[in-house]
């Protein structure tokens, strides 16, 4: 008979072990913690079964876990106690993720801190940047000296990635030039420059309290509909100093991921965002889906191109390649 004989690979276990093209570590890992500033706080948060708000005075909890996980990278987001028009809580020395960070530097000196260059979670209208009075849209340029200055806030607290999220132009530029002027030429710049204005964070702004109060943010991240947009995006960060880049939301936007890999050679990140964490989370524990479907969904971002996956499933990751699922 003449055909291809494809199952021979496919027999066995161990052959498939063998010829298997795509693999997840736990080093390709970032589990993102929420850090609230109020006291004596693990609130699992409604709309994200298994990942809570956690205050600085229980934080270790969270990074003893994480620690003997296996895991080597976190990522804070923070939830601070005060709100205001600027997002002064953003660049403040003592704000919440900057206190986070140096908590965690403290206790775990090796675990990578990435933290997220954004006013969101900061501002009392809950946009990304300054609103501008008479457009009540997004003001670009204002934007960009406060977004230097968290970012220079957060190296001082020892951060050891920054990851710029608000997608205002120009912030590579700045923040890179913000860095180097402030002795941080060696602190690394992941860029969500790729950022989808995506309903699936539709549980993250629940768990950050960062929904904007009014319109919404598609006059700063890209639209769904986008596939030559983003190649724009990636070229501009590229030319601006960007390490690595982010493509987010990453399931439905695996097409993007490939497309970012085969025209650049930075690392690329996956966020796998808390709309997905969520549909697949309920799914599984409602016994519609098997767990390994997690681990599916991991290797399809890994196989699009992605080298690295900030995802609120980290732990269960771990658990499952040490049960060698
Ligand atoms: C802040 C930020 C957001 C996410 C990461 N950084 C929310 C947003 O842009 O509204 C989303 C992450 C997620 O959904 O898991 N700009
Ligand atoms: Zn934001």
């Amino acid at each position: 008979m003449s055909f291809d004989r494809h199952r021979k690979l496919r027999r066995t276990a161990y052959m498939r072990d063998l010829v298997r093209e795509t693999k997840l570590t736990k080093d390709d890992l970032i589990y993102p913690i929420f850090v609230t500033e109020t006291e004596n706080t693990k609130k699992e948060i409604e709309s994200m079964k298994g990942v809570y708000q956690i205050s600085l005075d229980r934080l270790h909890e969270e990074l003893e876990e994480v620690a003997a996980c296996g895991i080597k990278s976190v990522m804070f987001f923070g939830i601070p106690k005060e709100k205001d028009a600027c997002g002064s809580g953003a660049y403040h020395d003592h704000g919440i993720v900057q206190e986070a960070c140096k908590l965690s530097k403290k206790l775990f000196p090796e675990i990578l801190v990435l933290l997220d260059t954004c006013l969101c979670e900061y501002t009392d209208h809950g946009h990304c940047g300054l609103i501008d009075p008479d457009t009540k849209d997004v003001d670009n340029d204002s934007t960009l000296p406060l977004l230097v200055d968290t970012a220079v806030s957060q190296a001082r607290a020892g951060a050891d990635i920054i990851a710029p999220s608000n997608m205002m132009d120009g912030f590579v530029t700045e923040i890179r030039k913000g860095l180097d002027d402030n002795g941080f030429s060696h602190i690394p710049i992941m860029s969500y420059g790729i950022k989808y204005a995506s309903k699936f964070y539709g549980p993250f702004r629940d768990a950050a309290e960062s929904a904007p109060s009014f319109g919404d943010r598609r006059t700063y991240q890209m639209d769904p509909a986008n596939r030559l947009e983003a190649h724009r995006e990636l070229k501009s960060d590229l030319e601006e100093g960007a390490d690595m880049m982010i493509v987010k939301p990453a399931l439905s936007y695996l097409d993007i991921i490939r497309d970012v890999r085969n025209q650049s050679d930075v690392p690329i990140i996956a966020y796998n965002v808390s709309g997905e964490y969520s549909m697949t989370r309920n799914a599984v524990d409602q016994g519609l889906l098997e767990e390994s479907v997690i681990m599916e969904q991991m290797i399809s971002m890994k196989r699009a191109g992605a080298d690295i996956i900030i995802t609120y499933f980290a732990k269960d990751l771990c658990r499952m390649l040490d049960e060698g699922m």
